[in-house]
């Protein structure tokens, strides 16, 4: 038996014991992904993690999205193998900067992208992922909505609603925007058959170029009902992971670049050391997680 294989038998068995599920993010490592009782994007890992019935929740991601799966599920316990993998987007917003930003449109409704933290989203009015920051803009009964904190996928919100006024916060990812333009045009020159895919967060030149833009569960879905045999993909390289499983026959190109070292925090030991030990636990206050779950729910509502 291989060291991966035996460290994953006896994570079972823990997790067994433990009445644990383990909830992993599209960009992890794939001996995480393969060992993941559920895999997807940030709104599919929410959905989850309200929905389960499980008494521990193994997060395998960064830590915005643990704190969204306590925040859904205040019962139950909630551990992170690292908790050092943070979202360096979510940290580009705090409580005052959100403050400063909403104090010249005080009656406008602030839309948090699910990547800030717990004390970002207690001082908002809805949350949202990238696959359905549309359908929450639209939803929101105001002419004017401030976003928060990615200027990117604001931007191109706005692009899909424009009868209303996206106020943008000034956030954005290091890993979409290292995926340059010129990186994807070299690529779409060498394999001209290919189908673009980029995610929301990527810059406008890079949407723009793209056939569909979509968060990654957006783009697996994509993938696996289109009719094209390649594809060029346009967000953290750890997607094509779940790409090639699930589509053996098709050919996925990968933009060098794009990498989120958080997102490969997350190994098979610390995974059964956390299991094994019960550490990493993700709690919040609960003069904050009042508010943030309010934030949440309100988006888990629209179904
Ligand atoms: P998705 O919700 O599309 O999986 O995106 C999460 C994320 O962190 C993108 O960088
Ligand atoms: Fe944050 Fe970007 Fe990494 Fe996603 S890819 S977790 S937005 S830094």
């Amino acid at each position: 038996m291989t060291d991966q294989a035996a460290l994953a038998e006896e994570i079972e068995q823990l997790k067994a014991e433990r009445n644990a599920v383990i909830l992993a993010h599209n960009y992890q490592l794939p001996e995480i992904q393969d060992l993941a009782d559920f895999r997807g994007d940030s709104l599919g890992l929410s959905q989850e993690a309200a929905a389960t019935d499980a008494d521990v929740i193994v997060f395998c991601g960064v830590h915005f999205m643990a704190q969204t799966a306590k925040l859904l599920s205040p019962k139950k316990t909630v551990l992170m193998p690292d908790t050092s993998a943070g979202c360096p987007m979510a940290d580009m917003i705090t409580p005052e900067s959100l403050a400063g930003f909403r104090e010249p449109y005080p009656e406008a409704p602030v839309v948090a992208y699910v990547n800030t933290t717990a004390e970002v989203k207690a001082g908002s009015d809805i949350c949202c992922t990238s696959s359905n920051a549309v359908r929450v803009v639209e939803s929101v009964d105001a002419d004017t909505v401030l976003f928060v904190p990615d200027a990117n996928l604001g931007e191109w919100v706005q692009e899909q609603v424009p009868d209303k006024q996206i106020i943008l916060y000034p956030g954005h990812c290091h890993v979409h925007v290292t995926i340059r333009p010129e990186a994807v045009a070299q690529l779409k020159q060498e394999h001209p058959e290919a189908v673009v895919m980029a995610h929301p967060e990527c810059v406008k030149e890079v949407r723009d170029s793209a056939d569909v833009v979509a968060s990654t569960g957006g783009m697996v879905r994509f993938a696996r009902e289109s009719e094209a045999r390649e594809f060029i993909v346009g967000t953290e390289r750890g997607l094509c992971y779940p790409l090639r499983r699930e589509n053996p026959g098709k050919v996925f190109y990968e933009i060098e670049a794009a990498l989120c070292p958080n997102m490969k925090k997350t190994t098979l030991p610390k995974v059964l050391h956390c299991l094994r030990e019960m550490t990493g636990e993700i709690t919040v206050p609960a003069e904050i997680a009042e508010p943030a779950r309010r934030t949440v729910e309100r988006m888990v509502a629209l179904g």
